[in-house]
């Protein structure tokens, strides 16, 4: 039987680059997100079979109900990468930005990310297959940005949440690979700087292959490791000098 992924967040940057790059290796692909029209125009240009399912994360139990028809209606789901997020600066501290970051990056993550291990879970016990949960964390995890303190908030959650999900492997004997990807700068939409900036095909080839060796962790670029560790030793008053 054909591998099956589906990735969630796949109508635009690196969660569309992943899935071509997937269907590129001979997955079958469930594309996930609001924007339908986009989703089926990639969906046509897959050379595997691709299934899309419209959803918006933050509308948790009809995201979760089309997670699981979407699953239903793909031949074999082996694979869930949550790329869905959004970010943007908020120096102003409005709430509007802040609650949909959260809503989006925090709530909607849980709710796909509690539905892929459960269904994950179940097709363990059945002995089908042990799945794997890919998401789509951030450098930013690593430190309180004060123009995008939601962002870099909602980060550091799914880069802990995905950590609990690992740890917690061994409580119910259940055998599901828990990747967390943690990219620097990428060149999509959201990207909110150039410095080492990758394009989102080479972000793609870069997780893809973390996939394929079932890593717990990878920084894309591999070079941001370095931003990371150091983002991890500075103490914060001497962040905040350095940061802009
Ligand atoms: N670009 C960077 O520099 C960078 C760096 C580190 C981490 N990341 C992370 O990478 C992930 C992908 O971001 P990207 O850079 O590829 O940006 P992007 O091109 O804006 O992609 C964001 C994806 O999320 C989907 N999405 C947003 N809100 C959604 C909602 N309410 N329900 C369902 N889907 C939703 C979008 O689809 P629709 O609009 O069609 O719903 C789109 O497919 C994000 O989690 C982001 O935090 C990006």
């Amino acid at each position: 039987m054909t591998d099956g992924a589906i990735v969630v967040g796949a109508s635009s940057g690196i969660g569309e680059a992943l899935a071509r790059e997937l269907a590129d290796e001979g997955y079958e692909v469930g594309l996930a997100a609001r924007r339908t029209e986009r989703l089926t125009e990639i969906g046509a240009e897959l050379p595997t079979m691709a299934y899309v399912a419209t959803m918006d994360v933050t509308d948790t139990q009809d995201a979760r109900e089309g997670f699981f028809e979407l699953v239903d209606a793909m031949q074999s789901v082996d694979l869930v990468v949550i790329s869905a997020g959004v970010g943007c600066a908020n120096y102003d501290l409005d709430w509007e930005p802040e609650r949909r970051t959260i809503d989006v990056n925090v709530r909607g993550f849980t709710a796909i990310a509690t539905a892929a291990m459960e269904y994950f879970e179940k097709e363990n016990l059945a002995s089908k297959t042990d799945g794997h949960l890919v998401g789509i964390s951030s450098v930013a995890a690593h430190f309180g940005n004060g123009g995008t303190p939601a962002y870099n908030a909602s980060k550091a959650f799914v880069s802990t949440y995905l950590e609990g999900l690992r740890n917690r492997q061994r409580g119910v004997g259940s055998d599901v690979t828990i990747t967390t990807i943690e990219p620097g700068f990428v060149d999509t939409g959201m990207s909110m700087g150039t410095f080492w900036e990758c394009s989102p095909e080479t972000a793609a080839k870069q997780i893809a292959r973390a996939i394929e060796m079932r890593r717990e962790h990878a920084y894309v670029t591999r070079r941001w490791r370095l931003v990371a560790w150091t983002l991890d030793l500075l103490p914060e008053f001497v962040l905040r000098r350095v940061l802009p």
